[in-house]
């Protein structure tokens, strides 16, 4: 193909779609431009910056006509900082381009019906946690622009929790008071609760030199008396922000949540939901697809501090979480006797050899919950469920393509997709979280039975 454009060339376009990811998208003589932060419906002025066989990608120079559905963003670094993408499009509108994608990466499932997306309750200050990357020598401390390393300066994030923002905007005022000078801060992580109050904040360093950084923890305790502060050692230059290595300064680094009538308490490192209110929806929608298995088993996968499995237990006999993280593994054994659960086991592993280890013992789950990672599911390990041939597949995903990819192998071994469910978990970006009911067809059964 003979591409229209080239680096630097400036052209007027109309945006038509949004892509599955921060990027808008409209066509220049019928050659695919990648647009961020645009609005289907703009016709507007764009930079072109990269140019490849199929598409290209611009910036946007100037919007010569606001498509209808734009607003005011509620950021003034919006555009400039990659942290969220669709605060220039209208809420409603989020909903319906978040949809569309759902439905277009669920069109391999002919007759499978996508409902309408969960609007979130709150679309703004919704994050329970929140990662501010530092740039010590541009005196800086915000969040990454698109695509790229660069600190962009924010003062305020109107996405993360109002206490996340308060705490940050005291340590960013010290930090400008004592001119940045702390020079093995590589990131500020932030972690909120809701319902109990509990903070912490961990100051991922590159080294062990806690002169300065301590001067900042100490101003900080004395702002919020009962915030825990942690200190992260991270020495390695690459994606992966946290390193092995923690200290407490200060508190004893544990957070605690309740969502409805369980109470989770987990560590600063363990995973827990980013957005609490949504992630009670959907843990709602859940229960109510198992209830009453009082006689059946179940098998949480990717349990994390044991959140939906805790949830769940009143409906079932038994379930079984599996999680990788040692710490997790501890925090949801933990909440399950703080809670008084008593029917909540909990296996530290990978999911794909814990379950292989679980076959072998004669468990047979009648329900197994997946929610893994955004890369999704190794091949081999739903190829054990199938195998393994649970009545009931929930999985949740963060990640509407891989989730594809997964239930295009599960469908393929008999299950049969039931309900689709996308939720807005993550309002202003492009990503949207996905609860799948899958159930082994009535076919798929019997010839099992024929073959044992
Ligand atoms: C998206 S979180 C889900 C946690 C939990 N379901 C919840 O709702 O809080 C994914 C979890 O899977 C864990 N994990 C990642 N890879 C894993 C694997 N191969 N086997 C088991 N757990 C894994 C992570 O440590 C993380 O706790």
């Amino acid at each position: 193909m003979n591409q229209p454009v080239k680096v630097g060339d400036k052209i007027k376009l109309t945006i038509d779609s949004v892509a599955n990811s921060a990027d808008a998208v409209g066509k220049y003589d019928n050659f695919i431009v990648f647009v961020p932060f645009a609005v289907p419906g703009d016709e507007v002025e764009v930079m072109i910056t990269e140019v490849r066989k199929n598409f290209s990608r611009g910036n946007i120079l100037t919007v010569l006509k606001p498509s209808p559905f734009r607003v005011e963003p509620a950021c003034k670094v919006f555009g400039e900082c990659g942290g969220c993408h669709r605060q220039a499009v209208d809420y409603t509108k989020q909903l319906e381009y978040k949809h569309k994608i759902v439905v277009n990466a669920f069109k391999k499932f002919p007759g499978v019906k996508v409902n309408k997306v969960t609007a979130a309750k709150e679309p703004y200050y919704y994050r329970n946690k929140t990662q501010f990357p530092a740039d010590m020598k541009q005196k800086k401390l915000g969040l990454y622009a698109l695509r790229s390393h660069f600190v962009v300066d924010v003062e305020a994030c109107p996405l993360v929790s109002r206490e996340i923002n308060n705490i940050y905007a005291e340590i960013r005022a010290y930090l400008v008071k004592i001119k940045y000078n702390v020079p093995t801060l590589r990131h500020v992580v932030i972690r909120v609760t809701e319902t109990s109050g509990a903070a912490v904040v961990i100051f991922v360093l590159k080294n062990e030199d806690f002169t300065k950084i301590h001067e900042v923890s100490s101003f900080l305790r004395y702002k919020f008396p009962k915030l825990s502060v942690l200190y992260n050692i991270n020495p390695e230059d690459s994606n992966i922000i946290m390193g092995d290595k923690h200290f407490v300064y200060a508190g004893d680094g544990r957070l605690a949540e309740k969502i409805d009538k369980i109470e989770y308490g987990f560590s600063a490192i363990s995973f827990f939901q980013t957005n609490t209110s949504q992630a009670k929806t959907i843990f709602k929608k859940i229960k109510a697809w198992v209830s009453g298995s009082f006689e059946k088993t179940a098998l949480d996968l990717f349990c994390g501090v044991g959140a939906i499995s805790l949830y769940i237990a009143s409906e079932f006999k038994e379930v079984v979480g599996v999680e990788e993280m040692g710490q997790a593994v501890l925090d949801a054994m933990q909440n399950a006797k703080n809670n008084g659960i008593l029917n909540c086991e909990f296996l530290n592993g990978r999911s794909e050899t814990m379950l292989v280890k679980l076959m072998k013992q004669g468990f047979k789950p009648s329900t197994i919950i997946l929610d893994p990672p955004r890369k999704g599911c190794e091949q081999e390990l739903l190829n054990l469920i199938a195998k393994c041939a649970p009545e009931t597949v929930i999985y949740l995903s963060c990640d509407v393509m891989t989730l594809a990819r997964d239930l295009e192998n599960l469908t393929g071994h008999g299950y049969k997709i039931e309900e689709v469910v996308p939720y807005d978990m993550f309002p202003m970006t492009y990503h949207i979280e996905t609860l799948v009911k899958l159930t082994k067809r009535a076919e798929a059964l019997k010839v099992e039975k024929i073959n044992a």
